[in-house]
This record gives C-alpha cells, structure tokens and sequence, in this order.
C-alpha cells in the first residue's frame, strides 16, 4: 500500500479557519453550522456507499467540540470504535488522550475524527473506501472549521498533504499545506510499538505544544 491512500483524493475542497468568505460553505452562524454537522453525522450513520457499511457495527463520525481549534485526524475506527462508535477510545486512543491532557491549556478546544468513518475488516486500510469517505471528511472540516489539524500518521498525512516527505521526515513541525496549516504526529498505534517511536511522540508532542502556546495561529 503506498503512502497516498486517496491518489485522486482533492486537498483543495477541505477548508480550514482562514476561509471565511461570505457564501463559503462554511458560512453561517455558530448554531446552523452545529445542527448541519449533526444532519451530516446522522448521514454518515446511515451511508451505505461503499462494502465497509456491511461489515461496520456502526459508523464512527466525531468526538470533541463543534467549535475546535484544533482537529485530529486519524486513519480508520479499529475494532472498539467499532463497537463503542466513537473515534480513538481504544489503546491508541488511550495515548491520543494522555497526549491531549498534557497539552493543557495551549490545547483549548479540539476535535478528534477519522478518514474513514467504518472500520475495514482486519484494520486494512482501504484506499477505495477512503475515496469514497472523502466528501464527508470535506464536509466535517468545512463545517467545524479549525485552525489547524494534526494528521496522525502517514495515511492521514498524505490524504491532507499528498505532496508531504515521508512522516518521520515531518512530524513534529508545523507546515502550510493546500488546505491550511498541519502540525503531523506519529499515529499513538506506531508509538505504542516501540520505545523509540514512543520517544518521538512525546518529543513531538511537546513540539506541538510550544507551537500551539506561541498563539501564532490565531493570527496566521
Ligand atoms: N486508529 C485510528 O486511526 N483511528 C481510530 O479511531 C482508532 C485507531
């Protein structure tokens, strides 16, 4: 599998905080842009458009606040998002929230979601599923409108920046992409399987820290 799991994938269509232009599909009050990102999630609940619906206990949408700062952007719900159907409650989960705590007050107000919102049978990765998932990632985002967003891992990374270097070469520093501003981590599962990797997370971490701390992004 390569590290572009959406090849035709379109970056230009996500729309981060910096697009506020009258007429966007962003536009609207706090409280409309709410309720339309809870028309989508029930949406997604019942999307059948692709073979993963069959296989799903439930669809896995969002956690976090409708006004988020910052998104996480993982990869696909693994077996106990699949049965709990929210994102990143299991063991990578546990780190995600570890890291998030220790953020603290630099952190303020986030969101936590996937590119695909069904679990793939055995946690394969599927690039014809996220494909097809990619209208709704779009619709969250424009919805929710973040700052910036954390790819977490390389499937995420590439899906938001196809033109980013290989995620051990990025992670850890922020970077201006087609869609807005990125600050890429490891994904918590690669962390939790070796104590480099988990070193790594926790430099950068730290990293993310600093750059959310420096309040550079509420004026960028
Ligand atoms: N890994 C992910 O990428 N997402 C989840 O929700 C859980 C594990």
């Amino acid at each position: 599998m390569g590290l572009d799991p959406v090849p035709n994938a379109s970056s230009r269509q996500v729309q981060l905080a910096d697009d506020r232009r009258p007429g966007a599909a962003s536009a609207g009050s706090a409280r409309e842009r709410r309720r339309a990102f809870e028309a989508l999630s029930e949406e997604i609940r019942r999307c059948t458009r692709c073979p993963l619906s069959a296989s799903r206990t439930q669809a896995v949408v969002y956690r976090g606040s409708f006004a988020p700062r910052i998104v996480f952007v993982g990869e696909a719900p693994g077996a106990e998002e699949d049965r709990q159907g929210v994102p990143f409650v299991g063991r990578s989960g546990k780190l995600l929230d570890r890291a998030v705590a220790s953020l603290g007050p630099a952190l303020g107000e986030y969101g936590v979601l996937n590119l695909l919102k069904c679990r793939p049978p055995g946690n394969r990765f599927d690039p014809s599923a996220a494909r097809t998932c990619r209208p709704y990632l779009e619709r969250q985002l424009a919805l929710l409108r973040p700052r910036a967003l954390v790819p977490l891992g390389a499937r995420a990374l590439a899906a938001l920046d196809p033109t980013a270097a290989p995620i051990l070469s990025v992670a850890g520093a922020p970077r201006r992409a087609a869609v807005g501003w990125l600050f890429p981590l490891i994904h918590p599962a690669a962390a939790l399987r070796s104590r480099r990797r988990k070193e790594r997370w926790e430099h950068d971490v730290r990293a993310l820290e600093s750059w959310l701390g420096s309040s550079r992004l509420e004026i960028l």
